[in-house]
């Protein structure tokens, strides 16, 4: 099959071999779309500037769109020979209208438009992901009002440490996306920038209007140095280390939630829909959706690593390597879109274990720092020295198996003739979250002031969801 791209300077056919060596339809066929909708501009641009006349234009036009239709349908034949989706669009046109189509690459080459493409196509992929944020942050901020007067160990070290409130674990989920989605913005607008006509590196000597195509796009920019732009796949590694951390953000979430509902913490219960069975043992309900957001994480990372190393060798401008960032880019979005689409229905769907999670709550010491700071700022004790007796006190209630709220008053006093009755205020789980004052603490006053705050940025200012 004749490739429009083979001009009349060879003179053998190109050799099977390297046809499946340098294809890249069988992946990049994924950009038809946008590359459609790059070529109707582009025409709409020519017959602006008086390349193509107003009825070519309209001919390429309805020619295009029909081509779209037939490879939505999966009717339209694709074969390796034509190399790539571009190819093949052109192909299919010129086959269909002859030499009208043939004008359609006119100041363009396939560098500006392949990256043309993937400007769009990513663009478009951000938004999706920008909403699986949306959606997943919403799942977790619902759950704060059923959850709100349960308290969790915190862990550091995955030692007990201080307890928490249950919304503050789930808002705690919601600053991380919040910082995502920034990402994904900033990574937006670096691709939000034209690089269509800026033809194979140099530019062209016809009078295209690179502004008009933009404009027709919806690109913020044009790209202002064609050979930078033919080269540049900056946002597309961009975009690859945005999915890297929400890969790895939704890791550390499934690693946590693998914990909480095992038999040694019996902290959460997954909706079974999300689980699956062993073959073997009965018993088994097996968090492996967890596991695998877990697991996917790994070929996101990957896939960023990939993109580097495959971009830091090369010269300006294009080179046929570029065509090895799809594959890791299209797998990068398509992972990560997949695990937010299941991390929304798993966090709405699970129940926490009050029972279970209250009945170990007091085991652990969690409020020795309260008791600490309360030293401190009641006793006037300095922190090392506070630090210390407390670090005794715990030592002592371990010996005699109790709680630091059920030590005698006499092992208080001995630790320290300060203190009476009154501490038992701030002892206890529960007191010791309520003594909580700092901002972005896990205070309950300062835990109500986090809900209302993203309830306004969740769901708008009169707590309507966002269009
Ligand atoms: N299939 C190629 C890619 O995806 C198209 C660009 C080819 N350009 C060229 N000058 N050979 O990168």
């Amino acid at each position: 099959m004749a490739t429009p791209s083979r001009s009349g300077v060879f003179s053998q056919a190109t050799d099977r071999r390297v046809e499946r060596f340098t294809e890249s339809i069988s992946f990049d066929r994924r950009l038809y779309a946008h590359d459609i909708q790059g070529s109707i501009a582009h025409a709409q641009m020519l017959a602006k500037v008086g390349i193509l006349t107003a009825e070519e234009c309209e001919q390429i036009s309805v020619t295009l769109k029909q081509i779209g239709k037939e490879i939505e349908n999966d009717i339209f034949p694709f074969n390796i020979a034509l190399e790539d989706i571009h190819m093949h669009i052109e192909s299919a046109l010129i086959e269909r209208l002859g030499d009208v189509g043939r004008k359609l690459h006119t100041g363009r080459s396939r560098n500006d438009q392949v990256a043309t493409d993937i400007r769009l196509w990513v663009r478009d992929a951000l938004d999706r992901i920008d909403a699986g944020l949306l959606n997943l942050q919403r799942a977790f901020f619902e759950r704060c009002e059923a959850d709100a007067d349960v308290i969790l160990p915190g862990y550091t070290h995955l030692q007990r440490a201080q307890p928490v409130l249950a919304p503050h674990y789930w808002l705690a989920y919601c600053e991380k996306l919040e910082r995502d989605r920034g990402r994904v913005r900033d990574c937006r607008r670096r691709t939000n920038v034209c690089s269509l006509g800026v033809a194979a590196l140099a530019g062209t000597t016809l009078p295209i209007d690179r502004h008009d195509v933009a404009e027709r796009l919806q690109f913020a920019e044009v790209a202002a140095n064609s050979l930078d732009v033919s080269s540049d796949r900056d946002f597309v590694v961009e975009s690859a280390f945005v999915l890297s951390l929400i890969a790895a953000h939704l890791s550390t979430w499934a690693e946590e939630w693998i914990l909480w509902s095992t038999v040694e913490f019996n902290f959460l219960k997954l909706p079974h829909q999300f689980c699956t069975g062993s073959s073997i043992m009965p018993q088994k309900i097996n968090p492996d959706v967890l596991e695998l957001t877990r697991g996917k994480s790994a070929r996101v990372i990957g896939h960023l690593q990939h993109l580097l190393v495959l971009i830091k060798g090369l010269p300006l401008a294009y080179n046929r390597d570029l065509q090895e960032d799809k594959p890791p880019l299209f797998d990068s979005f398509e992972t990560v879109e997949l695990c937010l689409e299941l991390a929304a229905p798993l966090v709405a769907g699970a129940t926490l274990n009050r029972e279970g999670i209250a009945e170990k709550l007091e085991k652990g010491y969690l409020d020795a720092t309260t008791l600490m700071e309360y030293l401190i700022f009641q006793k006037g004790i300095a922190q090392r020295t506070a630090h210390h007796l407390v670090g005794a006190l715990v030592k002592d209630a371990m010996q005699r198996g109790v709680s630091l709220a059920e030590l005698p008053l006499e092992a208080l006093q001995a630790a320290h003739p300060d203190l009476d009755e009154n501490v038992r205020s701030i002892l206890g789980v529960k007191n010791a979250v309520e003594a909580f004052k700092s901002y972005g603490s896990t205070a309950p006053v300062e835990v109500r002031r986090q809900i209302e705050r993203w309830r306004g940025i969740l769901y708008g200012q009169e707590g309507l969801p966002l269009g």
